[in-house]
């Protein structure tokens, strides 16, 4: 075992503390964090988290770093190259859904970033909020020139979730895309439905993100707290992806959708009520969709490249993390924090 330092939960708060990672086995690289962004995914396990006597929990899931040292049996990866890891670090490899790339479908479910159980030694996995993180190599990517690595590297979660959707549902020049809630993920959704041509809305109950939302490119900001515009809008989108990350009525969205179009559920993630007519009226459809396979990863990452596309961040010290949480849990971040954890060396 080797040893690093982290940000440990502890009830809601997460301190500082001692981690083991595993010695590399010979697929494995050791990646030196320099940034790892705060998904909400993060702010929910955390605020879920019971204690002390707890089980073990160290959030991040969406890092850049440096490869500090490669396993012998590695060969995409040299010491020194910049290195990207998102929110799965494993999969069976086998199944259906591993052989078409789509791992992060896996049938014996992947292995996540953090509170995951090892395949092989089934301990459990300790997130991005560290100096040091050790990982198959086929789990990493090689991080573009040209992307900043701080602003990067929540594409590698909150980026990758929107980009599999808006893919898969054939989103390009002449869509009508609405995208639900501008935070981590909705920010970057916008950003690539409208490089990838498709003409793009945000429905937001906060009207003051009405700029920030022009200046990502959008053509219009619908309020989400206002009956008429929602109106308004109703059967005007062939695509709606919902990045809200709190329980709310699908109906609502789903009028917005478009004869035959999609409502696509990326944010929350636990059970919903839908009434069967918000489907029948006008024949639409319920999707979702989350993290994604290394093919679709890869692409984004080239894709971001190729358009100039990372998150609007904050950086903040890794000292700040319990800040960061409560900022994101109150609305107030434009639009992701990443922290730097280089004050933990
Ligand atoms: N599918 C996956 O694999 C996957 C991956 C990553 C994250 N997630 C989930 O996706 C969700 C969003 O994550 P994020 O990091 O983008 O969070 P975020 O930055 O906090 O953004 C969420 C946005 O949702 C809107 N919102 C929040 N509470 C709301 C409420 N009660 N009613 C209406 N709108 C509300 C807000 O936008 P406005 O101010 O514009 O309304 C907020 O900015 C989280 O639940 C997270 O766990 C899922
Ligand atoms: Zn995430
Ligand atoms: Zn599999």
């Amino acid at each position: 075992m080797r040893t690093t330092t982290g940000w440990r939960a502890d009830g809601p708060t997460l301190r500082r503390a001692t981690l083991e990672r595993r010695d590399l086995r010979p697929d494995d690289i050791a990646v030196r964090v320099d940034y790892c962004g705060v998904c909400h995914t993060d702010l929910h396990a955390v605020r879920a988290h019971t204690g002390a006597d707890g089980p073990v929990l160290v959030p991040g899931h969406e890092f850049t770093g440096v490869v500090t040292e490669a396993g012998r049996a590695v060969t995409r990866f040299r010491v020194g190259d910049p290195v990207a890891v998102g929110n799965i670090v494993d999969s069976c490899g086998a199944c259906a859904m591993c052989r078409a790339g789509q791992e992060n479908f896996c049938h014996e479910f992947p292995t996540l970033t953090y509170g995951g159980a090892d395949r092989e030694d089934g301990t459990t996995t300790l997130g991005g909020y560290s100096r040091e993180y050790v990982v198959r190599e086929r789990f990493g990517y090689p991080l573009p020139a040209g992307l900043a690595p701080a602003a990067a590297a929540p594409l590698l979660c909150a980026g990758v979730t929107v980009w599999e959707p808006l893919r898969a549902l054939g989103v390009g020049p002449g869509t009508r895309v609405a995208v639900a809630g501008l935070g981590g993920l909705g920010h970057l959704a916008v950003k690539l439905a409208v490089a990838l041509g498709a003409d793009t809305t945000v429905v937001s109950r906060t009207p003051d993100k009405a700029a920030d939302a022009h200046r990502l490119g959008a053509h219009d900001l619908v309020v989400s707290t206002d009956p008429e515009q929602m109106a308004a809008a109703r059967d005007r989108f062939d695509v709606v992806l919902d990045t809200i990350s709190a329980p709310h009525d699908l109906g609502r969205y789903l009028r917005l959708v478009a004869m035959d179009g999609t409502l696509s559920l990326v944010g929350h993630l636990g059970a919903v009520t839908v009434q069967a007519t918000d489907l029948l009226i006008g024949r639409k459809k319920l999707g979702s969709a989350g993290s994604g396979g290394r093919p679709s990863t890869a692409a984004l990452l080239d894709f971001c490249a190729e358009h100039g596309i990372t998150a609007d961040i904050e950086l903040m010290p890794s000292a700040r993390v319990n800040e960061a949480l409560d900022r994101l849990g109150r609305n107030d971040v434009r639009y992701r924090f990443v922290l730097d954890l280089s004050d933990l060396s």
